[in-house]
């Protein structure tokens, strides 16, 4: 597991109980090989994944508001084929039969994906999140804990939607926007914009600090 995230560590617990995965280890490049995260040892930093097993499979939890454009670039810049990322789906949570996710995308306990849906990859749907009824939602996106996406919304390529913010029904959230914790998004924000509040209203700059087009 490519490591930045506290999803990390719930992705941790979750594959520990489960035998049809073995746990190899955090990628990391803050800390060194050996350290432990949770017991979880740290196999080397994130370029290291070249030296595991062929088989070996990788999810990536680097979501962060502000600084989502050089997580996906990091993930992007690593070169990892696609058939080695990994998608993991918490049996805990509630996930239709027909919604669609991509590939390295983490459903959380109890988050909710609607009939319908669908998530592009990298994608994370923490604790709690619910994306609702044939909601699209894009790639490398952050979706926080008991986030509420309703029906037919759209989240584009690398949004960061704070826990417990609110989109309503029919909203888009542009490319690497941020909407801000506990905000209720009524109105489509634009690509790189960042909202806050209820009813949610723009902040100045572009989010991620002034790193806008
Ligand atoms: C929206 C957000 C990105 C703004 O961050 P920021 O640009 O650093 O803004 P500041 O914290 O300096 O706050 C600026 C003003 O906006 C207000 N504000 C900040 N976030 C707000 C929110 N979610 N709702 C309403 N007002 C908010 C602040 O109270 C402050 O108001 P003031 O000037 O009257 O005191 C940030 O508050 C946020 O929600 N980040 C997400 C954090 C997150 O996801 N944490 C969980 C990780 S799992």
């Amino acid at each position: 597991m490519i490591e930045a995230s506290d999803s990390s560590a719930a992705i941790a617990a979750l594959a520990q109980t489960k035998p049809e995965f073995t746990l190899l280890g955090f990628l990391n490049d803050a800390m060194a090989p050996g350290e432990r995260i949770g017991g979880v040892p740290v196999l080397g930093p994130f370029l290291s994944w070249r030296e595991l097993p062929e088989d070996a499979t990788f999810v990536a939890p680097l979501h962060k508001a502000g600084a989502m454009r050089e997580r996906v670039a990091i993930v992007a810049d690593l070169g990892i084929p696609e058939h080695c990322w990994t998608t993991i789906i918490d049996p805990r949570s509630a996930v239709a039969s027909d919604a669609v996710i991509g590939l390295g995308c983490f459903v959380a306990p109890f988050a909710s994906i609607g009939p319908g849906a669908c998530l592009g990859s990298h994608t994370v749907a923490r604790i709690g999140a619910h994306v609702s009824h044939d909601c699209t939602v894009g790639s490398f996106v952050f979706i926080g804990t008991n986030a509420v996406v309703c029906g037919y919304s759209k989240l584009h390529d690398g949004a960061y939607i704070a826990p417990s913010a609110t989109i309503r029904d029919r909203c888009t959230v542009g490319t690497f926007a941020v909407v801000g914790l506990g905000s209720v998004v009524s109105r489509d924000v634009p690509d790189f914009v960042e909202v806050a509040g209820s009813p949610a209203r723009r902040k100045p700059g572009p989010a991620g600090g002034g790193q806008g087009p």
